[in-house]
């Protein structure tokens, strides 16, 4: 791998930032009249900065498979960032971790009271399909388009990030055991990174994909484990503590902090050695996720 500069990664990664924020904004829902407070909410959340982790790497995984007409592949980020963005504004209710601030605001439940929260994270998860199978049917082959959002259902539900919140909801304040916490971190974290990968990767590699995402996932929620102990909210734009203050058990009161560190980057490595020795290269997407290995927020 050869590496840019620093300072060249900062650029490209503010760059595709705000391209993403521009899809963003023009995806969102027009013509609102009567039930303007959903979609206020609904802004409000989705437009509240965020890293935009998920449609970069789908952006970045498209780019990786030939993919050349963003405008292709903009309706699936925006609705994977819509989809990530419910599952935070549910995981905030008071019935969930019942926290405060998001992405350095207030969140939405406390801004629009807890039902618009709730609404408002229902609609972004539908809004999100509403925007992908707009995006698919403007397909020159639709069929592809099915294709992803197949992989974005599924691994948004069930069998994916909801079924991991299931299981870190049970567990909250109880012991859990090593297969446990994997699993749900494979489901609530990781599966909507595989997604994000994988909805623009070529059919002979996606199993490979699917693996760099739920490496790059594993290590990004203990990252987020190890930043709710050791950061600041200033920094965050969360709260600190939330982890200690709901009793759950986490990657790093399970296996303590510097076992934590190490496999943050043991998993990254994992997931860029598989990148590597992919028929493909993106230096960028190499970049990205080695840059997640010291993230601070
Ligand atoms: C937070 O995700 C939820 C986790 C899976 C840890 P992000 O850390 O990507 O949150 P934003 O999108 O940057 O706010
Ligand atoms: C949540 O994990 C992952 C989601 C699916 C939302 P956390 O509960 O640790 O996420 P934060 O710390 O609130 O962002
Ligand atoms: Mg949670
Ligand atoms: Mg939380
Ligand atoms: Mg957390």
């Amino acid at each position: 791998m050869t590496s840019m500069t620093q300072e060249q990664f900062q650029d490209a990664l503010n760059a595709r930032v705000s391209t993403i924020e521009k899809v963003l904004v023009s995806a969102l829902p027009k013509n609102i009249t009567k039930q303007k407070t959903i979609a206020d909410a609904m802004e409000y959340s989705l437009m509240a900065g965020g890293k935009r982790l998920r449609p970069m790497l789908m952006l970045e995984a498209y780019r990786l498979f030939g993919g050349s007409d963003e405008a292709e592949i903009e309706p699936f980020m925006a609705a994977i960032e819509m989809i990530h963005t419910y599952s935070l504004v549910h995981d905030d209710l008071p019935a969930m971790d019942n926290d405060e601030y998001r992405r350095g605001r207030k969140n939405t439940h406390i801004v629009y009271g807890e039902d618009m929260g709730i609404l408002a994270g229902d609609a972004l998860l539908n809004y999100a399909y509403e925007t992908a199978v707009e995006g698919a049917l403007k397909l020159k082959d639709p069929a592809n388009g099915l294709k992803a959002l197949q992989i974005l259902s599924r691994k948004a539900g069930v069998y994916g990030m909801v079924g991991g919140q299931v299981v870190d909801v049970e567990l909250t304040g109880k012991p859990i055991s090593e297969e446990q916490l994997d699993f749900i971190y494979r489901y609530k974290t990781s599966a909507l990174l595989e997604a994000s990968l994988m909805a623009g990767a070529a059919e002979e590699e996606i199993a490979q994909i699917e693996c760099v995402g739920r490496l790059v996932g594993l290590a990004f929620q203990i990252q987020d484990d190890i930043l709710d102990l050791t950061s600041t909210a200033e920094e965050l734009g969360k709260p600190i503590g939330s982890d200690l203050r709901n009793e759950k058990t986490t990657y790093v009161s399970l296996y303590g902090m510097r076992e934590a560190e190490e496999a943050v980057e043991e998993y990254s490595k994992e997931a860029v050695e598989i990148l590597e020795n992919l028929s493909e290269e993106n230096e960028f997407l190499d970049q990205l996720i080695v840059s997640l290995i010291h993230r601070k927020k």
